[in-house]
């Protein structure tokens, strides 16, 4: 993803308010979207790399191992509608199971949405693609082209992690009132250490990454944050169950913008992201809630990521 592109739904005073009320605010924060521009997207795919990162190549090890029964539950010819597509890699590898009739995969970042849905054209043909460049968690109203007939919400990854529970359960309901059935990624609570591990690697990556937003905000912002006086928190939050990014001060310093400043103190903080962890039945009861019901759900043999198929309930 390029630097948020201002559109009507985001323009740039709107970013840039949003951004001032989480810096000033008594426990600063800043959303975790701003954590992707063109640097921190490809921050993000080295993380995916990471011997400690064991999400990605977790989810994707169980669409290998179990592709044959989660093709049997959806059923084919189905309408993929891939929420956060990005470069589509995913849905692709999900294609010659699933033999979608219509794919449209939907991300912030159009031009590179229109570009890797170009080469995929080539490969499948007989699949009707339709790229739509928006941002789904501020709406999902879907164009008339988008068919009616047995639409499939895929949402791997975890990013429903990004979430908030209450915001996890007011997302899911709008995609049931979006008459479709779920194909959903879900990191799982597991030990600590490996938790903590994923979220604060040995290399320094997820560091680089975190630290990555203020370059971001000094873009934006025209904020003269330096990067060496701050450091990366990565680590689980077992009362809420969810990991907490942070960028800590490492001594007293005054960070100015145009219009603003904001002084911290040595340690204080700005939370960057939360990624909340389920249990299968935390999980399960969510989407009850959402009106859903669990078809069938499959894991790694750790249990440590767990992909759900979900039909209205
Ligand atoms: C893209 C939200 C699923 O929460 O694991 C990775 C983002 N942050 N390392 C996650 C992330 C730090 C990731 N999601």
């Amino acid at each position: 993803m390029a630097d948020l592109i201002p559109t009507r739904d985001t323009d740039a005073n709107v970013i840039r308010d949003e951004l001032i009320a989480g810096l000033t605010a008594p426990q600063a924060m800043a959303s975790p979207k701003y954590l992707y521009d063109a640097l921190g997207s490809k921050l993000f795919e080295a993380i995916c790399e990471l011997p400690e990162y064991y999400p990605t190549r977790t989810e994707a090890a169980i669409f290998t191992r179990h592709g044959a029964d989660i093709a049997e539950s959806v059923g084919s010819g189905v309408t993929l509608i891939d929420l956060g597509a990005g470069n589509c890699a995913k849905a692709a590898r999900l294609f010659p199971l699933l033999s979608p009739a219509q794919y449209v995969p939907i991300d912030i970042s159009a031009d590179f949405l229109h570009d890797a849905v170009q080469q995929l054209r080539q490969r499948f043909p007989q699949i009707g693609m339709l790229p739509l460049g928006m941002d789904f968690s501020a709406t999902l109203a879907l164009p008339n082209e988008v068919s009616r007939s047995r639409r499939l919400f895929f949402y791997p990854g975890s990013s429903i992690g990004n979430f908030h529970p209450d915001e996890a359960l007011a997302f899911l309901r709008r995609l049931r009132a979006a008459d479709g059935e779920l194909l959903i990624g879900i990191d799982l609570v597991k030990d600590h250490a490996v938790l903590d591990a994923a979220y604060d690697d040995a290399l320094g990556v997820t560091a680089g990454f975190n630290l990555n937003l203020l370059n971001h905000l000094n873009r934006l912002l025209g904020a003269d944050f330096k990067l060496r006086e701050w450091r990366h928190r990565g680590f689980f939050n077992p009362a809420l169950s969810r990991i907490e990014m942070h960028l800590e001060a490492r001594h007293a310093l005054t960070v100015r913008w145009q219009g603003g400043e904001r002084r911290f103190a040595e340690g204080e903080r700005i939370h960057t992201e939360n990624s909340y962890k389920y249990t299968p039945e935390s999980f399960a009861a969510l989407l009850g809630e959402a009106g859903y019901r669990l078809a069938q759900s499959w894991t790694d043999e750790a249990g440590w990521f767990m992909v759900c198929h979900a039909r209205r309930g």
